[in-house]
């Protein structure tokens, strides 16, 4: 077993998501690389107690210069807010580590550049979280577009909802600020997650017209106050691409304000001969659509059919903790030269592709017309 140590740039939701994805590989049976948790860092002391828990992760550290200059740290996964990305991302390239980034990868499209440049020059090996596409109904759904079983493709729709906003109560954090997380607000939020399973099939978006919407512009500060809230909280994309050479709707949904929804990230490819719908509200559900003399939708219970072999039982249903330690499997498999065909994480180029589509679908919004992507 080969073991490769980690740093955490970020200890809030998604460090701590990490850190306890680490802390039970021992569920993982089919992948010769164990990740160590050595080092933590994040500006908020408190953030740094909850690590306490973890007796790997020896250093925690209010500065992450600190963490980059341990030489017990080989890869560094960076979660803080979105204006914070640029500059930590290419620090952690300059320390001469390997990064697990976090979306929407720089706080807009030229950042989003800016790094991928960074990422050329120091030849490290960088990808992007993005775990939805690891779900196993997921995994099927791409598996069955890529097999040419849609016959003509119709129409795709991809997207990830949630309505924690609808509660006008709850306190404003950095995601609702422009400045801490970009003009594109939930389309840097929550876009990565739709974009990725099209772009890695190859369906990018040539142009598109977007309705975006904003939530509530007030919202208590947590601290007896109240803050302004200016970004996007949803957002309609309805876009062209071109799938052997048909022109082919593609609509991406990002919403902050879906009544109902927790974290449900969904997908359905519609073809002349076929058809696919998986939604992470249903995490052990596939649809498939047959068309013969009579048609079908079939409705199968995949149940915890993960690319990396576990423990858990075949008949289980899988969860958001699961598909993050399938990102991170996939991330140090392939890191490894062990991925053997199986399905990778976001790459920097997919991320920069996702920042196209979010800095038209603004233009869009703001011109109130159809936009051309940046090829
Ligand atoms: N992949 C996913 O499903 C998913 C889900 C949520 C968030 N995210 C992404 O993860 C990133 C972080 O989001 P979050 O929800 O964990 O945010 P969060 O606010 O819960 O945590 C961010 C942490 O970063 C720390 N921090 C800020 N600046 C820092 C600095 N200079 N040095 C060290 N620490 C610093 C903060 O103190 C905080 O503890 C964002 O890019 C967000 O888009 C991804």
């Amino acid at each position: 077993m080969k073991y490769t140590r980690i740093g955490i740039i970020g200890g809030g939701l998604m460090g701590r998501e990490i850190a306890s994805a680490f802390a039970r590989w021992c569920a993982l049976t089919d992948i010769s690389v164990t990740p160590v948790l050595t080092a933590v860092a994040d500006l908020n002391p408190q953030a740094l107690e909850w690590f306490e828990k973890i007796p790997s992760c020896h250093l925690r550290t209010t500065d992450y210069h600190t963490l980059l200059a341990s030489p017990e740290v080989d890869v560094v996964y960076v979660a803080v807010p979105h204006d914070q990305h640029e500059k930590i991302y290419t620090d952690v390239l300059s320390a001469g580590k390997d990064l697990l980034a976090e979306k929407p990868f720089g706080i807009d499209l030229a950042s989003a550049k800016r790094i991928l440049k960074a990422v050329h020059e120091s030849g490290r090996f960088v990808r992007c979280s993005s775990e939805m596409p690891f779900f196993p109904g997921a995994l099927r759904a791409f598996e069955y577009a890529k097999s040419g079983a849609l016959g003509r493709i119709l129409e795709v729709v991809s997207g990830f909802h949630h309505s924690s906003d609808l509660d006008p109560t709850k306190p404003a954090n950095w995601k609702r600020l422009s400045a801490k997380c970009g003009e594109g607000g939930a389309l840097n939020d929550l876009g990565m997650h739709a974009c990725h399973v099209p772009l890695r099939l190859g369906w990018t978006p040539q142009r598109l017209f977007a309705q975006l919407q904003k939530g509530y512009a007030q919202r208590p500060d947590g601290k007896g106050g109240s803050a302004s809230c200016d970004t996007w909280d949803n957002a309609l994309i309805h876009a062209w691409t071109n799938i052997a050479g048909h022109e082919v709707p593609l609509r991406l949904e990002m919403k902050r304000l879906a009544p109902g929804a927790t974290n449900t990230w969904f997908l359905e490819m519609l073809g002349t001969d076929g058809g696919i719908r998986f939604s992470t509200a249903e995490p052990k559900t596939l649809w498939v659509f047959e068309r013969a003399k009579e048609q079908w939708w079939k409705r199968t219970e995949l149940g915890f059919g993960t690319q990396f072999k576990t423990v858990t039982g075949g008949i289980f249903e899988p969860g958001f903790a699961d598909v993050i330690q399938q990102m991170w499997a996939a991330y140090l498999a392939e890191r490894d030269g062990q991925l053997d065909g199986r399905f990778g994480c976001a790459t920097p180029e997919e991320a920069v592709a996702s920042h196209k589509i979010f800095a038209a679908a603004l233009k869009s919004q703001r011109e109130s017309a159809v936009t051309t992507v940046e090829p």
